[in-house]
C-alpha cells in the first residue's frame, strides 16, 4: 500500500523553506506525527525544530510551508502543517492491500534468510507447572509467531529446567517416604507434596540437606539408579506439561534442558580457567565480576556440582554452534536479571562477540488476587486448572448470553483459553498484573472475548451479505468505482488503524512487546464498533454497500491476523 507519510515527508522535504532548514526527507518523515486534534488533519508536521536554523518562529515558517505547497489538503495551524488525506482513496488502498494478501496481511521479509532463537516457557520439571509460569510461556510463543510471520526463521525452545540440586532432595524425598504408585496416580502433586515434606523434614534434620546434596552428586556422576529415578520424574512432569501446551495451543521444536549440557561442563569450565576467569573461593570455583558491578557468579561448587548458570553458558555456546544465530532470545522473568547480566558479561568476557545478540527478554510478575505463590508451602495453582477454569466459567456465560455457536465446548475452549492468553499480552510485558476472573472475561472491556465477539460480529454481517445473494469475493470487493462510502469519520478511523497494522506488528517484534499488537487489535475492534453502529452496511445500495463490505471484510481479516499472532483464535461465530 501507498506510504502515505512518506510522501508527504517526500513533498515537505522538497520545499525551499525545509531545505534552508538543513532537513533531509527522513528527518521530516521521523518527525510527522498524528495530529492532537483529528479535526485539524490526518498527519502533522511541527515546525520548532527549524526555528533556530532559520531564525524565525515556529508559525511563520509553517505558513510559509503550507504557501509553497499550495494545495488545499495542506494547511498551516499554529507551528504545524497539518495535512488532509483523500479518505475513500486511502480506505481503497487499506481494503485493496488487506484482501489481496488475506492471512499474509502484515506480514514482511524484514528477516529474511535470518535464524532467531526464542527460548520460552522453562518450567522446572517435577514441580508444579503454575499461573506463574503462562507468562513466559504465551509471551515466547507470541514472539516466536510475530518474528515468524516477519520473515524470520524461528526455532523455538524449552529449556527445562531438569536439573539441579533440587533433584537429590527429590530422590531422598522419593526413599524416605515416597510410593511409585503414589506418584503414578498424580506425578507432579505427590512429587511436590514429596519436596515439600523435605523442606519440613529438613528444618528439624539438617542432614537431610547433606543426603540430597550426595543424591546429585551421585546422580551427576551417572550412577545408574539415581538416573533412572530422575529420568522417571522427568517423564511424568513432562507428560503433565504437554497437557498445558495443548490447552494453549503453543509448541517447541526442542525441550533440550540443563540435563542436556550437564555432561558438556568440563568444557567451559576449562575455558573459563584458561581465561583467567575462574577463581578459587573456599574450595568453590566462582567467576568475580565485581569489577562490572555484578557480583560474584558461582560457577562450581565445592563437590564439584555446577550450576544454573554453567549450564546457561554452556548452553548458548551449544546454541551458537548447533543452529547460529541472528538472535538469540530468553522469555525469563525480570526476577532472573542479575543472573542474565552476569552470564552475558561472562560470555563478553569468554571472547564471544555474539554474546551482544543473546536477549533477555524480561516480564513482570503475575499475581493472583488472593496472595503470592510459592512452592515451598505447597499452596500452588496449576496452569491446567485455570485454563479449564477459564472453560468451565466460558461455558457458563456463553450459555448465560444465549450465544449461539455450532459446538458449545469448542467455543468455550477457544474463548476461555484465548481470554487468559489475551489477558497475558494485554499489559507491557515488564509490568506486574493481578489475575483477576472478572477482567479476564468480560465480555465488554478490552479482552480477549470482547475482540473475538467483534471479529464474530463482522462475519456475520458477511454471512448474511452472502445469504442475501451478494458476491462479496475480494475479486468483487475491490473492482468498485466508487469507495467514497469510505470517507465517513467511523470508516476512515477504522481504515487508519487498519492500515497501520503492519507497522504495529513490526515494531512489536523489534521491541519483543506482544502487547502492542494486542492493544492494536482492540483498538480495531473498538473501531469496527462505532464504524458498525454509526453506518447502515447491508441496508446501503451500489458501491456503497459494497465498500463497506470490503472494509468489515478488511477488519474482520485484521483482527483474525492479529490474534493469530498472539495465540488467540477468532471463532466465526459468538
Ligand atoms: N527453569 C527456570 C525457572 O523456572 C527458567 C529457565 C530460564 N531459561 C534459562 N535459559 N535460564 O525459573
Amino acid at each position: 500500500m501507498k506510504d502515505y507519510k512518506r510522501e508527504i515527508a517526500a513533498r515537505l522535504a522538497a520545499l525551499e523553506t525545509i531545505k534552508n532548514a538543513g532537513l533531509d526527507e527522513q528527518g521530516v518523515y521521523s518527525a510527522i506525527e498524528a495530529p492532537k486534534d483529528a479535526e485539524l488533519g490526518d498527519y502533522a508536521f511541527p515546525c520548532f525544530r527549524l526555528a533556530k536554523a532559520l531564525g524565525k518562529a515556529p508559525q511563520a515558517i509553517a505558513a510559509e510551508a503550507a504557501e509553497e505547497l499550495a494545495d488545499p489538503c495542506a494547511q498551516a495551524t499554529g507551528p504545524y502543517v497539518n495535512f488532509f488525506v483523500d479518505r475513500a482513496a486511502y480506505g481503497k488502498d487499506v481494503v485493496t492491500d488487506v484482501l489481496s494478501k488475506g492471512t499474509g496481511y502484515g506480514n514482511s521479509a524484514l528477516g529474511a534468510g535470518r535464524r532467531v532463537l526464542v527460548e520460552y516457557s522453562s518450567p522446572n520439571i517435577a514441580k508444579p507447572f503454575h499461573i506463574g509460569h503462562i507468562r513466559s510461556t504465551v509471551i515466547g510463543s507470541a514472539l516466536g509467531n510475530i518474528l515468524s510471520f516477519l520473515g524470520y526463521e524461528v526455532i523455538r525452545l524449552n529449556h527445562l529446567g531438569d536439573y539441579g540440586t533440587q533433584f537429590g532432595k527429590l530422590i531422598v524425598a522419593y526413599r524416605r517416604f515416597g510410593s511409585r504408585e503414589e506418584v503414578e496416580a498424580s506425578p507432579i502433586t505427590t512429587l511436590l507434596k514429596y519436596y515439600v515434606e523435605f523442606h519440613g523434614q529438613a528444618e528439624k534434620d539438617p542432614s537431610l540437606e547433606e543426603e540430597a546434596r550426595a543424591a546429585f552428586a551421585a546422580l551427576e556422576r551417572g550412577e545408574k539408579e539415581e538416573q533412572a529415578l530422575w529420568k522417571w520424574f522427568r517423564d511424568e512432569s513432562l507428560k503433565e506439561f504437554t497437557v498445558v501446551y495443548d490447552m494453549l495451543g503453543i509448541r517447541f521444536d526442542s525441550f533440550d534442558g540443563e540435563s542436556f549440557f550437564s555432561d558438556k561442563m568440563e568444557r567451559f569450565t576449562d575455558e573459563l580457567a584458561a581465561c583467567g576467569l575462574l577463581v578459587d573461593s573456599d574450595g568453590a570455583q566462582i567467576v568475580d565480576l565485581d569489577p562490572h558491578g555484578l557480583g560474584k557468579a558461582l560457577i562450581k561448587k565445592s563437590d564439584g556440582s555446577t550450576l544454573y548458570i554453567t549450564r546457561d553458558i554452556a548452553a548458548a555456546v551449544y546454541r551458537k554452534e548447533h543452529y547460529g544465530f541472528h538472535k538469540n532470545i530468553y522469555v525469563v522473568a525480570s526476577q532472573q536479571d542479575l543472573h542474565f547480566r552476569q552470564w552475558i558479561k561472562i560470555l563478553e568476557l569468554m571472547g564471544h562477540e555474539w554474546a551482544q545478540d543473546c536477549v533477555h527478554v524480561p516480564f513482570g510478575l503475575v499475581r493472583l488476587a488472593d496472595g503470592a505463590m510459592s512452592t515451598r508451602t505447597g499452596n500452588v495453582v496449576f496452569l491446567e486448572d485455570v485454563l479449564s477454569q477459564a472453560i468451565s466459567k466460558t461455558k457458563e456465560i456463553i450459555q448465560e448470553k444465549g450465544v449461539v455457536t455450532d459446538d458449545v465446548n469448542e467455543a468455550a475452549r477457544q474463548i476461555g483459553i484465548g481470554a487468559v492468553i489475551f489477558q497475558e499480552l494485554h499489559n507491557n510485558r515488564i509490568k506486574d498484573y493481578e489475575f483477576n476472573w472478572d477482567k479476564v472475561l468480560n465480555f465488554d472491556g478490552e479482552t480477549g472475548p470482547y475482540v473475538q465477539y467483534s471479529h464474530a460480529r463482522a462475519a456475520s454481517v458477511l454471512r448474511k451479505a452472502e445469504e442475501q445473494g451478494l458476491d462479496i469475493s475480494p475479486n468483487a470487493l475491490l473492482g468498485l468505482d466508487d469507495y467514497g462510502a469510505l470517507a465517513s469519520d467511523s470508516a476512515f478511523a477504522l481504515a487508519r488503524l487498519i492500515g497501520a497494522l503492519p507497522d504495529v506488528i513490526a515494531d512489536a517484534g523489534e521491541k519483543y512487546e506482544p502487547s502492542l499488537i494486542t492493544r492494536h487489535v482492540t483498538d480495531i475492534a473498538q473501531a469496527f464498533s462505532v464504524f458498525y453502529h454509526e453506518e447502515p452496511i447491508l441496508s446501503d445500495k451500489g458501491d456503497a454497500r459494497f465498500a463497506k463490505l470490503a472494509l468489515t471484510a478488511s477488519a474482520k481479516q485484521a483482527i483474525k491476523n492479529g490474534l493469530a499472532l498472539l495465540g488467540v483464535s477468532a471463532p466465526e461465530r459468538m
